[in-house]
């Protein structure tokens, strides 16, 4: 089992719009399995997410996880989450739950970057993708505001995606 982040990140740098959503739910080419989601998401069994980033995933329809198991660190369980979403406030109990059910396949570590850089700090992120879309929100959220800037990042590969992203796909090094 591998963890992996990966996330989209505007040509300037943000993680999220000025209005606190994800770029690429504004790109003109986003839709099911757009961004190199899809190739991405065979390899895992699970995902893994800070509470912010899962509540407006209650609304979304349909559900964006149908075949993944879903773990959240959070101090409370959002009301309405199905019951087979998998809550804890302590990233290291949440960590022995995820390894518990763990089938062999890889964790999508979705976001946000509080979430992402408390797994970080504990060692066990192996990868970080990046999705360079090709436009600029001018504001909003820095993945480097949460995620410790000295975080040792090795290239593995890129590769151009339909609608002009670039995916950049890191190694990051054991803390
Ligand atoms: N660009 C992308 O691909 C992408 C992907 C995902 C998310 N996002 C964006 O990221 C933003 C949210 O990021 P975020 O960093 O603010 O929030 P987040 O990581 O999604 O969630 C933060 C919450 O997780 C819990 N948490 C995080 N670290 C913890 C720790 N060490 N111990 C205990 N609980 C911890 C806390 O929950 P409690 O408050 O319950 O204690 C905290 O409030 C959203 O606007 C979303 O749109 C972007």
């Amino acid at each position: 089992m591998q963890i992996i982040s990966r996330m989209c990140m505007t040509a300037d740098g943000y993680v999220t719009t000025p209005d606190g959503i994800p770029p690429q739910v504004v790109d003109p080419v986003h839709g099911p399995g757009s961004h190199g989601i899809s190739d991405f998401i065979v390899g895992c069994e699970a995902v893994l997410m800070g509470r912010t980033t899962f509540e407006p995933a209650l609304a979304a329809d349909p559900w964006p996880w149908p075949d993944l198991e879903v773990f959240v660190l959070g101090s409370h369980r959002t009301p309405g989450a199905p019951d087979d979403v998998v809550f804890d406030d302590d990233p290291v109990r949440l960590l022995e739950k995820l390894r518990a059910a763990n089938k062999g396949r890889d964790v999508h570590l979705v976001g946000g970057p509080r979430t992402i850089e408390t797994f970080r700090a504990l060692g066990v992120v192996d990868k970080l993708e990046l999705v360079v879309l090709p436009f600029m929100v001018g504001a909003g959220m820095r993945l480097s505001e949460s995620l410790d800037p000295r975080t040792g990042l090795s290239f593995e590969s890129s590769r151009p995606l339909p609608g002009g992203s670039v995916e950049i796909v890191y190694s990051v090094a054991a803390v």
